[in-house]
């Protein structure tokens, strides 16, 4: 069997062309620029890449997008001051803080910091809180967001499904569990003192991988006909991207699979412009 993939790529190009429609509209009709503002601390390659191809992608769907930069020894106090002025200017509605931070600052009190209804990453408390409830009006996390729109995309039936997810950190792991819990899937979250991952993997109907540890999911430990959804991003000794998930043996065994790169990346993206959209389209409610 060879399974067919979900192209991220040509779903996001679509979501973000109906998105850039909108915020054209948005901007015609009421006046409004949906707008960015993004935090960045210190030096590190891989933020900076993150962040630079969020200001692109903003760029491209019309959204205004604003970038503070700051050096690695920046305070917190800098930081928090930042936040409350834009919590304050009506023309931003959303806010980013790129992740990780340097060690001097303590992450959940730089993102509480951020006004609930500007938290665009979904990861202020308050808007844990909301999707831990089953509700909507939060803005969720957007790696997990992205897979839901992906499975939607195809159809796949998550109502009573084995929903099995590796993996449980705040950004992915977790808000992934409770988005496929909301549909009604029986979902396993398994994490690195998980006891024999292969036992769950091999009864996933639906399988979505967040762990960071490259190829380490196999085709002998997925179930035939399985949807396989690989977030993992990592680099190959030959300096090649590869996702958590052997992509070659996994393929014969999976019915859909995402690749790397070209799968979940690009959506994670996409879901970010989805949100702040959608924030500054509450604005008008
Ligand atoms: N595609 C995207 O847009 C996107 C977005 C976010 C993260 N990622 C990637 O997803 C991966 C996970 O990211 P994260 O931020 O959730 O990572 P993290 O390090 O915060 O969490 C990793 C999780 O995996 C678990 N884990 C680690 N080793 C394990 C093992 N051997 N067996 C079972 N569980 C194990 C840990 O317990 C933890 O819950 C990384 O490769 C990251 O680069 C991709």
């Amino acid at each position: 069997m060879t399974a067919r993939l979900i192209d991220g790529i040509s779903l996001s190009a679509k979501i973000r062309d109906e998105l850039a429609e909108t915020v054209a509209h948005l901007k015609a009709t009421c006046g409004i620029t949906p707008c960015l503002a993004v935090i960045l601390v210190g030096e590190d390659h891989a933020s900076q890449v993150y962040v630079r191809n969020k200001v692109a992608a903003c760029e491209k769907a019309g959204i205004r997008s604003i970038l503070a930069r700051y050096a690695l020894n920046v305070t917190s106090a800098e930081v928090l001051g930042k936040i409350a002025e834009w919590n304050a200017d009506p023309e931003i509605h959303g806010i980013l803080v790129q992740l990780p931070l340097p060690k001097q600052f303590d992450t959940d009190t730089i993102l509480s910091a951020i006004l609930p209804e500007k938290d665009v990453d979904g990861f202020h408390a308050e808007n844990v809180g909301v999707l831990m409830q089953g509700g909507h009006s939060c803005f969720i996390p957007c790696t997990p967001y992205g897979v839901m729109k992906m499975l939607e995309s195809e159809g796949v039936n998550i109502d009573g499904a084995e929903a099995v997810v590796i993996g449980s950190s705040n950004i992915v792991g977790k808000p992934m569990a409770m988005l496929l819990l909301a549909k009604h899937a029986t979902v396993t979250l398994c994490h690195i003192r998980s006891r024999d991952i292969a036992f769950h993997t091999r009864r996933a109907d639906i399988l979505v991988v967040a762990v960071g540890c490259a190829k380490m999911i196999t085709g002998d430990m997925i179930k035939p006909g399985a949807v396989v959804i690989d977030v993992g991003i990592n680099r190959t000794p030959d300096g090649k991207l590869c996702g958590d998930v052997d992509f070659e043996s996994a393929k014969e065994i999976a019915g859909l699979i995402t690749p790397v790169p070209g799968g979940v990346g690009p959506m994670t993206i996409t879901m970010l412009l989805v949100n702040t959209l959608e924030s500054a389209e509450r604005t008008l409610k």
